[in-house]
Parts: structure tokens; C-alpha cells; sequence
């Protein structure tokens, strides 16, 4: 039962400023008693010096696994808290809790929205059986900087893309009554603002751009969680603009809470409270805590800033009580919604925890949406799909690797993930394998490059599995340079010597610069971290199962030189193309193209899709009417397979500089073959709204170009006008 407003306010007016206070900070299970790890307070946690009488009365806590341990620390914790207010249990569930689906970027490139908020219910479902009441995720940062190992936790590029990606993932694991079904957790969107864009895509560091360029195209996926419901919001390391986010008033009070009428609860990212002092706006830690509390900061996370300063901020007329009230009344209000006055221990659920973990179906949607997420790069000549009966050499140091659940997936174990070695063994056979490791991640023998040119000698195909480890992409991963580490990209040359057909299967979280390898091989298949399932559905793909339909949601640069490179952006007075010939004085580069290799929205099929002329309903439209594009999409090939039909816009005269072109729809087709059917897209005038020079979000009347086709670049034009 939801206890109603009235009580939740009565039980705060009960509270003192201690035990208020005590709501507002976050801690590991190894504080608490009854914890397995209780006593074990070294590390930087002992730093925070903190009371037993706190840690009982605290508000919240990171981390716990399992329902057993949940359960223990929750009974513990209620005997001693005075107003028997409940622990909040929360932790980063963010693409799988122990089913592992695919990476969030690769979870993009599915362009699937059905499969993704599956995939994050089915997450909810394990999460809340082990006794997580909120994960930190969405995380729906923008990104356009490869060198950046967070891009993993994104779903890419676009603005419009990642919202819906927001949207899904919020519907996915909150359902529609937190209350009512325990087997659903409370999404917690993070980072706010804006951490994506931290400069040279070094982690931490960071971010300052115009406010219109936030608005434009870093903000609308924090708001489309918030839309769809997001019950909390986690602020970023970085600073955004000058300040800090953890301390940014005019982001977290005025636009978050003014404008855009956030009610939940915001949580700062770990210690980044305090770390408010090296950034240099906050003298000391009383300084830093003034700063968050103020900027709107409800739940300082894993330090102790608050706990030891707020309540002498308060004696000393600093801080109004009434700003700690209203945090703790928001605590308080998603405890509340999550039913946990009434039933404490919610979901946790030891049995069915055993019982439905990683479940048939789980790994069944986490299969589905590897191969809906493994991108088709290259395939000259059709090398790929495999024929059975061939012998196959595979090498590399993911061959037999289960390091294929990638970052953020704690609760998962990498033995539980299907190796590309296992999968491809039961579909064609230990008969047709041939297997050496060729070289580690990034150090090699020459026994493991002799081993490997002897099984290429015998087979007639070598396939390479290659990538990055998973430590080198998630948090504190940035890469300058992004290729293969080069003892693989020796490997590959070297063996390309036996002048066979050859593929490269690769593993990674990022793009990456792949020039030497479209040169080298015959195809690629981008299989990011696949999750659970990798290896078996990689195997599906490489025989023609399944046919890949994944499409990139974020550009894969032709060298790092070039980043950020990404499809949406702005006009330059000198483009390189409009021009008849090779003009020195236009916006490039001497020794690179300006496109990069692959391009957003870009991926093969083993089918082949014609389109047919694209029609439009009208040349004009106005701000009430609405035109329609429509498009013949025909599936040319011998196989079944989906399509990835996309409508861009430009704008052709702006108030301010319009991008070359954005996407404003996408939709998914099944053909099979011989098949034709025609998709259609609806442009209403709220397509055509953009952010002007003063802020204000709304359509020009004149010239714009829709674009249709199968990814950013090979696109057909179609222009037509808004009118008065
Ligand atoms: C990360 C967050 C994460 C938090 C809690 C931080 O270091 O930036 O994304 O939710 O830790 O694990």
C-alpha cells in the first residue's frame, strides 16, 4: 500500500535532521550488519568515518547481491531504524542483471524498440528476485567520440534514436505501477548533462558547449525518460558549462526541476560530491555539500559530505531545513511508490531466484536481440554466409573467450556465455573446426603465430575473432588510439599470406578504426559484446540462419583524426562537395576523407533491398496539415530478411546553421524474397521544430529537404515546403 502524501508528511515531521539527513546518503553493503562483508570497512570507504548509528538510520544503499544477503541486511536494518523507514536497494542493472543481453551500443543498432524493452524487463524481473528496488540506467548519453570507452553504455549518435532507445528501456524496467508489480525496478537516468561530450573523449573531463547545442541534441533523451516516467535522475561527473553538474543549480533546480517539472529523486554519481573540491568550486567538504544540496543533489553517493556537514550547514543558517525536507519527502515518495513501507522486501525472493535466473526464454530474447545487434560490415563477393562442410580455421583471442558480456555486467559470469568456439562447434561440428589462439589481446608468442599458420594451411576459410577486452571500454577506458591492438592487426596480416578467404569476427566496445581490416579481410562482422548467447548467435549469422539486419547508431570514423565525426552535422560555408573539382580552399582534410568509413545508420543483409522512387502526398504542407513520404522497398535477393527504412530531414534555410541532415524516422520491414512493400513515413510540422538562437523550440516556414533510404548516405532527395 502507497502510503498517501499526508502520511508520508507526518512521518517526516517525525523525523529528526539526523535521520533526515541520514536519507540522504548511499552506501555499500559492508557497512551494514548482517552484510557478508560486514567488518571489511578498508579501502576508500573507511575514509568516510562514519557512525553506526548512521549507517541504521541511513537512506539507501549500492551494490547488495542476492536476495539472501538483500533480505538479512533489510531485517537488520528495520530493528534498528526508530521510524522503521525501509532501505532503498539499488545498483547498475544496465543490459542485463544476470542474463547479459548485448551492450547498450549494440542494443542500438538493433533499432528495435519491442526487443529492447523486453530485454530490460527481463533485466527488472532478475534484478527485483535478488532484491534491487532501482537500477542506474538508462544511461542515454550522446555520444560522437569513439575514444570515449563509455559509448558502450549509449545507444549511440542521434538524438532522436536514443530517445526512443530512453523510452523503451524506462517502459522496460519500471512496467506501468512500480507498486503493484514487484517484479519491476525504478530507472534511474543518468548522467545529466551532457557527459557524453567530455573533451578529447577523456573520461572525467570536461564538457562546455553552447546551451543550444545542449538543448538541441544532448538534453532530449534525459527528457524522453523523464517523460516516460523515470523515477530518478543520476548528475554527471563532468562540468557542464563552467560548474560542475553534481553542483549546477541552473541544470539541476531550472531546468530540471522549473522547466521541465522533474518530481524524483536525483542522485549524484559516485563521490562526486566531494570531488566538487578538485574541481575547484568548493573550498572544502562543508563547501561541497552547500554546493549540491542547493544545486538540488538528493542522495549523495558513496560520500560523506552531507553526513557530516548538513546539519551544522543548518545550525549555521547556510542550508534551510526546508531544502533537505523536501529531498527527504522525494526519498521518501519512491519508497512509497515501490510499496516498500508495506512490503520491505518486495521482489527478494531466494527460491525464485534460483529458479529463474538466466531461464530458456531470457537467454532465448537475449539471443534474439545478439542477432538483431551484430552488424554486417563488409562481405565482398558474398563470402559470408559459411557453407557447412568447409573446414575452418578460427584464431584469435576471442575464439575461445568468454569475455564476451562486456562492461557494466557484474552480475553476470563470463562462464555462462557461449564462446564463438562453442557456437559454431554445435552447428557445424567439432569436425570442421580447426582452432589456435594466434595471440593474446595485445601480447603474442611466436609459438601461438606458428600454431596458427599451421591450421591455416589445412582449412579453407580463416575466421579471425578479434577486439578489445572488456576492461578496455566502460568506465575509465579511453582509448587515443582506437584500431586493433597491434599484435592482432599483425596477426591478420600475417595470416592473410595463405591467401584464403578470410572474416573477422570482432568483439569490442567502441568503433574503432577498422582501415586495415576492410583491407585485409573478405568481411566483417561487428559483434560488439554480445552478451549471453554471443557465440551461438554469432554462429546463427555467420551460416545463414539468421540473416543480419543491425544497422550502426553511430559513425565508425575512418581514423581517429576525424573524430568527432557523426552523420547530423552542421553546414560549413565551404563544403568539400559542392564543389566541381578538388579545391584546396574548402573544409577538409589533406590526407583523409571527411566521411567516415561506416556510416550512421549503415549495415548488410545477405539479401539485397531495391528502392523504388519516393513519392511525396504534396510539395507544401502548413503547421496543421501533415504530408506523407512513401517508398517501394523490394527484397532482390534468395533470402528473408528486415530492412532498416530511414527518413532524414534538412532544413534548408535555418535561423541558425541546420544540420546536413537528421533523422525523424525509421521503420523496421520483414521481406522475403521477390517481395515488395511500400513504407511510409508522416512529416507533421513538430518534425521541423529546432531550438533557435534564442532558445525557443519551433518550425521555419520555407525549403526542406526529406531524405529516404537505407542509412545516412545512400539516400534519395525529396524537397517540398512549409507554408504559412
Ligand atoms: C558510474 C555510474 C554508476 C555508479 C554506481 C559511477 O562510477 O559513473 O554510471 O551508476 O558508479 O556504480
Amino acid at each position: 500500500m502507497k502510503i498517501n502524501e499526508e502520511q508520508l508528511n507526518h512521518l517526516l515531521n517525525q523525523m529528526t535532521l539526523d535521520e533526515k539527513i541520514a536519507q540522504c546518503i548511499q552506501l555499500a553493503p559492508n557497512f551494514y550488519e548482517g552484510s557478508k562483508e560486514k567488518g571489511d570497512v578498508t579501502g576508500p570507504m573507511a575514509k568516510l568515518g562514519i557512525s553506526e548509528e548512521l549507517v541504521q538510520n541511513s537512506g539507501s544503499l549500492i551494490g547488495a547481491t542476492g536476495a539472501k544477503e538483500m533480505i538479512r541486511i533489510q531485517e537488520t536494518y528495520l530493528k534498528n531504524n526508530r521510524l522503521k523507514i525501509p532501505l532503498l536497494f539499488m545498483a547498475d542493472i544496465v543490459h542485463g542483471c544476470k542474463t547479459i543481453f548485448p551492450i547498450p551500443l549494440a542494443i542500438g543498432c538493433s533499432w528495435d524498440l519491442e526487443l529492447a524493452e523486453k530485454s530490460a524487463e527481463i533485466a527488472a524481473l532478475e534484478a527485483s528476485v535478488s532484491g534491487i528496488h532501482v537500477t542506474f540506467a538508462p544511461m542515454v548519453d550522446l555520444v560522437r567520440d569513439p575514444r570515449w570507452g563509455r559509448v558502450m553504455e549509449s545507444t549511440g549518435e542521434d538524438p532522436y534514436l536514443n530517445s526512443k532507445f530512453a523510452k523503451a528501456f524506462v517502459r522496460g524496467f519500471q512496467g506501468s505501477d512500480l507498486e503493484e508489480d514487484p517484479y519491476r525496478v525504478a530507472a534511474c537516468v543518468k548522467h545529466f548533462a551532457g557527459y557524453g561530450a567530455v573533451e578529447g573523449g577523456r573520461e572525467y573531463n570536461t564538457v562546455d558547449m553552447s546551451e543550444r547545442q545542449l538543448r538541441e541534441y544532448y538534453l532530449p533523451a534525459y527528457k524522453a525518460a523523464i517523460d516516460e516516467g523515470a523515477q530518478m535522475l543520476m548528475s554527471s561527473f563532468n562540468t557542464v558549462n563552467g560548474i560542475p553538474a553534481t553542483g549546477n543549480r541552473k541544470l539541476l533546480r531550472d531546468l530540471l526541476r522549473d522547466e521541465w517539472g522533474f518530481e524524483g529523486v536525483v542522485i549524484s554519481d559516485w563521490g562526486s560530491v566531494m570531488e566538487l573540491i578538485p574541481h575547484g568550486v568548493a573550498a572544502d567538504e562543508a563547501d561541497a555539500a552547500y554546493k549540491a544540496i542547493s544545486a538540488g543533489i538528493d542522495i549523495e553517493m558513496m560520500s560523506s559530505a552531507y553526513v557530516k556537514n548538513l546539519s551544522s550547514l543548518v545550525e549555521n543558517k547556510m542550508v534551510d531545513e526546508a531544502l533537505i525536507d523536501e529531498a527527504v519527502l522525494r526519498i521518501l515518495r519512491l519508497k512509497s511508490k515501490l510499496g516498500l513501507f508495506e512490503h520491505p522486501y518486495r521482489g527478494a525472493d531466494e527460491e525464485l531466484e534460483k529458479r529463474i535466473m538466466m531461464s530458456e526464454y531470457y537467454r532465448h530474447v537475449s539471443h534474439e536481440l545478439a542477432v538483431k545487434s551484430i552488424v554486417l560490415l563488409q562481405n565482398k563477393n558474398g563470402i559470408l554466409p559459411l557453407q557447412k562442410g568447409k573446414k575452418i580455421a578460427i584464431i584469435g583471442p576471442f575464439a575461445k573467450s568468454h569475455d564476451l558480456l562486456g562492461p557494466w555486467s557484474w552480475l553476470g559470469s563470463k562462464e555462462d556465455a557461449i564462446s564463438l568456439y562453442d557456437g559454431l562447434k554445435e552447428k557445424a561440428g567439432a569436425h570442421s573446426l580447426l582452432y589456435a589462439e594466434g595471440c593474446g589481446i595485445d601480447t603474442g608468442t611466436e609459438e601461438q603465430l606458428k600454431d596458427a599458420i599451421k591450421i591455416t594451411n589445412k582449412a579453407d576459410i580463416i575466421l579471425l575473432a578479434l577486439g578489445e577486452s572488456s576492461e578496455m571500454s566502460g568506465e575509465a577506458a579511453s582509448r587515443a588510439d582506437i584500431r586493433l591492438p597491434q599484435v592482432q592487426m599483425d596477426l591478420m596480416k600475417l595470416l592473410k599470406r595463405a591467401d584464403k578467404p578470410m572474416i573477422a569476427v570482432l568483439f569490442n566496445g567502441r568503433p574503432l578504426d577498422l582501415r586495415d581490416v576492410v583491407e585485409v579481410t573478405n568481411a566483417i562482422l561487428e559483434a560488439w559484446f554480445p552478451g549471453t548467447e554471443g557465440g551461438a548467435a554469432i554462429a546463427d549469422l555467420l551460416f545463414g540462419d539468421k540473416n543480419p539486419s543491425a544497422k550502426l547508431s553511430m559513425s565508425f570514423p575512418y581514423s581517429v583524426g576525424q573524430i568527432p565525426v557523426y552523420y547530423n552535422h552542421f553546414r560549413t560555408g565551404r563544403p568539400q562537395n559542392a564543389l566541381p573539382k578538388v579545391e584546396k580552399y574548402v573544409s577538409k582534410y589533406l590526407d583523409i576523407p571527411n566521411d567516415p568509413l561506416f556510416p550512421f545508420g549503415f549495415g548488410l543483409s545477405y539479401t539485397t533491398f531495391s528502392y523504388g522512387n519516393a513519392r511525396l502526398s504534396d510539395q507544401t504542407m502548413n503547421v496543421g496539415t501533415s504530408l506523407t513520404i512513401s517508398v517501394d522497398v523490394t527484397n532482390d535477393g534468395e533470402v528473408p530478411g528486415e530492412e532498416i527504412v530511414q527518413l532524414y530531414i534538412q532544413d534548408v534555410v535555418g535561423e541558425v546553421v541546420r544540420p546536413v541532415k537528421e533523422l525523424k524516422d525509421f521503420k523496421k520491414v520483414l521481406l522475403y524474397p521477390g517481395e515488395t512493400k511500400s513504407i511510409s513515413f508522416t512529416i507533421t510540422e513538430e518534425k521541423l521544430r529546432y531550438h533557435h538562437s534564442d532558445l525557443q523550440y519551433k518550425s521555419d516556414h520555407g525549403a526542406f529537404i526529406a531524405y529516404i533510404g537505407p542509412n545516412s548516405r545512400d539516400v534519395q532527395a525529396l524537397s517540398f515546403q512549409l507554408i504559412q
